[in-house]
């Protein structure tokens, strides 16, 4: 099966990847339209919610201009069911050879969650060099991104965890940073209230922040 977008075609089409958790189904469409609107078309739903994998499909089904990824896959069985579902890549909150080989199976490619220069490693050694660091600011933020830029020359990150439109500045600024990770652009409040303008305005100052 072909994989359909590499991992670095999803870290370099826009500066966040949205984490999304939805809990009804009725908001996957407007929400996906909404940061599309706002130039943000990668989104990483998360498999947390009874729901995610019916919220993949609508969107895969409904939205043309967004491209569903699946987030927060932790198992073989969690690839499989999220490309079932629509989704064309997928983000994992650490690294395990199964769920790697699961996401090959399935024509996935996997930014990989990583927190320590071991974690880096045996990612590398199953050829992955694109990686999301996970907790990104709540384990080093950007000292320990820049410490990892000597010996870890060779990969890029996507910072995700802690991270917001204020500080997801500097983390851009580091050239071993691709990409940043953030929920902020899709809050809770706002889904409940149906505030697709609010989505796609954060969705917009996302899409503009320099990198
Ligand atoms: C997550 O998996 O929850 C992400 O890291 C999002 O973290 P955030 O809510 O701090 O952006």
């Amino acid at each position: 099966m072909a994989v359909n977008f590499s991992a670095l075609q999803v870290m370099q089409d826009a500066p966040v990847i949205p984490v999304i958790v939805l809990n009804d189904v009725a908001h996957a469409v407007p929400m996906a339209r909404a940061l599309v609107a706002g130039g943000i078309r990668m989104l990483e739903v998360t498999l947390r919610t009874p729901h995610a994998l019916a919220c993949m499909q609508a969107i895969a089904q409904e939205v043309p201009g967004a491209v569903v990824g699946a987030g927060t896959v932790r198992s073989p069985a969690d690839a499989a069911a999220a490309a079932k579902a629509g989704a064309r890549f997928a983000v994992s909150p650490g690294y395990t050879r199964a769920v790697g080989q699961a996401c090959r199976d399935n024509g996935l490619s996997l930014l990989p969650g990583v927190a320590t220069g071991s974690e880096i490693m045996m990612a590398q050694e199953d050829g992955y060099t694109e990686l999301k660091f996970f907790p990104a600011m709540q384990a080093g933020g950007p000292a320990m991104l820049k410490a990892w830029s000597g010996p870890f020359f060779d990969v890029k990150f996507c910072p995700t965890g802690g991270v917001t439109q204020q500080n997801a500045h500097e983390l851009l600024s580091l050239p071993n940073v691709a990409c940043v990770g953030g929920s902020w652009l899709v809050p809770a409040d706002a889904l409940a209230q149906g505030d697709w303008s609010r989505i796609e305005a954060l969705a917009r100052e996302a899409s503009r922040l320099p990198r």
